[in-house]
Parts: structure tokens; sequence; C-alpha cells
């Protein structure tokens, strides 16, 4: 299964001002592009003189545009026709000077026009300054930067870390990487906007002796997709994980733990302060009953050591027993008669939704298929990749929180 393109039928403009940072532009538009959305670039003359518009042409597939006097447009206002179509205009990298200009309304030029003239109710402005540490902190660009968000702007980054000038600190333009899945998240609805969800992943590890531990095959990725679709939708998320090594989605936070303890002790008082708990995570059912301080050997007995084994704390089932839980979605991971356990769950744990899925067919993999399971009777999700499951997930999530008293 192929996963599915991000920014299908989406159409960006992506607008360079003058700064180093206009060669991650160029692997941004890049990015964009193999995303799945057209990109219309527009450069101002700073920008030129970092980047060619050949350049860009050649990774958008499309014309540059860098002047209001453009004559291919047909009734000579690329200001208003470049916007029209737009589902997002992107300024990568956004220098102090043009951060200015917008704070300022002014519009000298083909791309602050084109800011002024966007329909500001449905073409979101996202903002990746890109400067000298001393220039972002300056005052002058924080008021700036305060008042374009006040005017709605989307401020991406920036990040700390070195500078072309050879100074370290805050103003460094985000990745490509990143700046694509910030337009991604931008695009996405708000249903959980104003929410905090509460999300476990992974597999627990419980540790035998110093060297040896019992663990599962769970891969964390359904549990991060979740996290990433909750953060998209609009919710404030914690994520707490067994040993993973996966990259945290962006403004999620994380939490690392290893045993089905160390979760439970992180997660349960976090938990209340939560609309929503979401327990993706495959966490052992027993532990080593003791723990060996140093490494079992064998003695040359030929005889197995016995592992004598201790029930572990249900996670879920705690949060669910909470005086006023948050809405709480299990998972179950069945080998067969998915319907028959997950409806055994749903009443064991008293919880008021479990995600059904055939474990062996989904650990490690990309795409999973799942069947959501509630009082009110059973629907299934067909094979997607994780993330479209996720978002789906979070849908039905929303749906039924608003539908709460
Ligand atoms: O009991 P079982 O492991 O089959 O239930 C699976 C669901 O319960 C998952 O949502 C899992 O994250 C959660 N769980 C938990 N704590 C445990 C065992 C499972 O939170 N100790």
């Amino acid at each position: 299964m192929t996963t599915a393109l991000q920014l299908d039928n989406r159409h960006i403009v992506l607008g360079l001002t003058g700064g180093v940072a206009c060669y991650k532009a160029a692997v941004l538009a890049r990015a964009l592009v193999k995303s799945g959305a057209t990109v219309q670039v527009v450069m101002t003359e700073a920008a030129e003189r970092f980047v060619t518009a050949v350049t860009m042409q050649a990774l958008s597939g499309r014309p540059v545009y860098t002047s209001q006097w453009d004559a291919r447009e047909a009734n000579n206002m690329a200001h208003i026709n470049l916007t029209r179509a737009a589902d997002a205009l992107v300024i990568a990298p956004a220098s102090a000077d043009f951060i200015a200009k917008l704070a300022n309304g002014l519009s000298d030029e083909l791309l602050s026009l084109l800011c002024l003239a966007r329909p500001i109710g449905r073409c979101p402005l996202l903002v990746a300054p890109a400067m000298n540490r001393e220039m972002w902190l300056h005052p002058a660009t924080q008021r700036n930067i305060a008042r374009i968000r006040a005017d709605g702007a989307q401020v991406l980054g920036p990040a700390d870390g070195d500078q072309a000038c050879g100074e370290s600190g805050d103003g460094r333009m985000l990745e490509a990487s990143e700046l694509c899945d910030e337009v991604v998240a931008a695009l996405q609805p708000k249903p959980l906007r104003g929410r905090r969800v509460l999300v476990t992943a992974g597999p627990t590890f419980e540790a035998i002796d110093p060297v040896r531990g019992i663990t599962n095959l769970s891969s964390g990725k359904m549990g991060f997709a979740l996290a990433r679709a909750a953060q998209e939708a609009g919710a404030e998320v914690t994520l707490v994980v067994g040993p993973v090594s996966l990259p945290t989605p962006r403004h999620v936070r994380r939490v690392d733990v290893a045993s089905a303890r160390q979760m439970h002790d992180v997660v349960l008082p976090l938990a209340a302060a939560h609309d929503v708990f979401v327990a993706t995570a495959a966490v052992a059912d027993w532990r080593p009953a003791s723990y060996a301080q140093r490494k079992i050997k064998k003695d040359g007995s030929h005889s197995a050591p016995a592992i004598e084994l201790a029930e572990n704390p249900d996670i879920l089932a705690a949060v669910a027993r909470l005086p006023k839980p948050p809405f709480c979605v299990g998972f179950a991971a069945e080998t067969d008669d998915l319907a028959r356990n997950a409806r055994a769950k749903l009443e064991r744990k008293n919880v008021p939704l479990i995600v059904g899925n055939i474990g062996p067919a989904t650990f490690g993999r990309d795409d999973n298929a799942l069947l959501l399971v509630d009082a009110r009777g059973e629907r299934q999700v067909p094979a997607a990749d994780k993330l479209t499951l996720a978002r789906e997930l979070v849908r039905e999530i929303a749906a039924r929180l608003e539908a709460q008293p």
C-alpha cells in the first residue's frame, strides 16, 4: 500500500525573500511537489541574489513570478490572480525586512502585495523567519512578529542552532521537511482545537536482568501517527512511549519510559488533566517478578532458570476508573474474532471506544485496517496508511466529544 500524498490537490504559493536560507527553499519546493502539491514560486529581487528563478522553475515545474508588472497576466494583476487559487501562502525564507513590511501592510513589490491581497479568510499565511539571532531578538522584529501573528499569520520556527554568519542561536529557518510537515498540518481541519490528548505508544520493556528483558513487536507507528493527527487537528498532545526510535511528531510533548509500571506512573497523574486518552501501547501483561541485579549466567547444570511472572497494572482500565476520566480509547490487537474480542474489551475495561486490529497484520507496518467498536455498534475503517487511519480516528473521537453533554 502506498502512503497517501499529503498535499494532493493543494496549490501552494511559495514566496522567497532575501536570505541564505533560500537554498532550503529550493529543497522545500521539491518536497511540496513530491507531496502532491502544485507550487507557484514568487521571488523578491533580494531572493534572486541567493538562488535563481531558473532553479526554482525547474523544481516547481512552473515559471517563477518576480515582478508585479509581469505581462504574462492578461489583466496585469499578478498580485490578485496568484492567490485566488492558493490553499496556502508560504513565505520561506522570510527576512526581517519582509516581516516588517507584512507587519505594516507595505506592498511595494509583488510578494508583499500579494500577501496583502490574499483572501485572508481562506488562504492561510505561513511565515518561516530566517535571520541572524540578533536581528531575530531585536525588539523591532519581535514587535513585528507579534503583530503579524495578531493579524492571523502563522509563524513557523525559527529554530535554534548554527547560523551561516558563524554565530549560533535562534533565527535559523526550519528544515524543508519540517516546513513541509507544517504546511500539511496547517491545512488539516481543527476539530480538536483547545482539547488535550494523551497517547501511549510502542512496546514496553520488562527487564529480567541488566542485559535481558521481555518486550514485543509493537513499532509505535500507530500511536505516533495518532499523536501527529491529534496535534494537526488542533490538540495539545502528550505522547508517553516505550522503547522505540521513531522521530517525535512536531509540537508533541514526548515522555520516554521503559516498563509498564513506569508508563502507568507517568500516565496516571497526567490523565485527569486531559480530554482524551488513547492507549495504543502494547503494554506487557506480565513482568518478571524479580529483577536480577547481575546478568544471569549459565552454571553448567543445563537446567534453564525459571522466570516467575507478576501481573502488570492495566493502565487503560486504571484511567477509565478515575473519578472524572478523559474520553478513553483502547486498542485491541487480536489474531482472530476481532469484533467479539474488541467488544469484550470494551466492557471489561469500561471504555467508550475500542479500536480493533489484527496484530500480526499490522505490527511494524505502515498500513492497517481498523474496526471501531462502541456501545452503538461497529464500523470498519478500510485499509490505509496509519496517518490516514489516525486522522479518521481523530474525526471519530472529535465527533464523540462534541456529542458529549
Ligand atoms: O488487555 P489488553 O492488552 O488486551 O488491552 C489492550 C488495550 O489496553 C490497549 O489499548 C492497551 O494500550 C491497553 N493496556 C494498558 N495497560 C495494560 C494492558 C493493556 O493500558 N497493562
